[in-house]
């Protein structure tokens, strides 16, 4: 597969198969994560990979969407801001990074023959106090994984002409 083919084999799922994932393929997608750039290489980040039933039927409380609970896995990911850079005008680099990072998840994911989505419409401060997070890290998105029971829908995209 080349990178556009998965780039387009990457869709929104959003029913998932119980199986869990094995342990070598999560390894490699969150290797993937790990080689991300992120702005002076400060990998502001956090990522967090819930499997546990109890934890995962907590983090549901989050974003009360039936299909998130079908997911084996839910990876919170999050950006450390005091590690994130900081331009000379105040602009804050670290959701930029933290996206980046989740993109490399997805693809990577992807690749192996994962599902994945991105989840941004998500309660993040009731996220932070249900899992007692560190002041410093506050939860961007939640990237449910896992074997795909669903099938992707037609792509609908933004021409060439319309993008540039
Ligand atoms: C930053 C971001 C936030 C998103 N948040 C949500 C979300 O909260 N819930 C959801 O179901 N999909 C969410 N999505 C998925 C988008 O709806 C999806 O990527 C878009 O419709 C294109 O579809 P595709 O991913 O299947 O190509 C989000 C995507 C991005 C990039």
């Amino acid at each position: 597969m080349d990178f556009l083919e998965l780039v387009k084999s990457r869709y929104s799922c959003r029913s998932y198969q119980p199986a869990s994932i094995e342990a070598e393929k999560l390894d490699y997608v969150m290797e993937c994560v790990r080689f991300a750039p992120s702005a002076v290489n400060r990998q502001p980040w956090r990522f967090r990979v819930i499997t546990d039933a109890d934890a995962l039927k907590t983090l549901c409380q989050c974003y009360r969407r039936d299909w998130l609970a079908t997911a084996p896995a839910v990876i919170i990911a999050s950006v450390l801001h005091d590690e994130e850079w900081v331009r000379f005008d105040g602009k804050h680099h670290g959701d930029i990074d933290v996206a980046i990072a989740v993109e490399h998840l997805c693809l990577a994911a992807a690749e192996q023959g994962l599902g994945t989505c991105w989840v941004c419409n998500f309660d993040a401060p009731l996220c932070h106090s249900l899992f007692s997070l560190p002041e410093n890290e506050d939860p961007v998105a939640l990237v449910p994984i896992g074997y795909p029971a669903d099938t992707p829908k037609e792509k609908t995209r933004k021409t060439r002409e319309q993008i540039s």
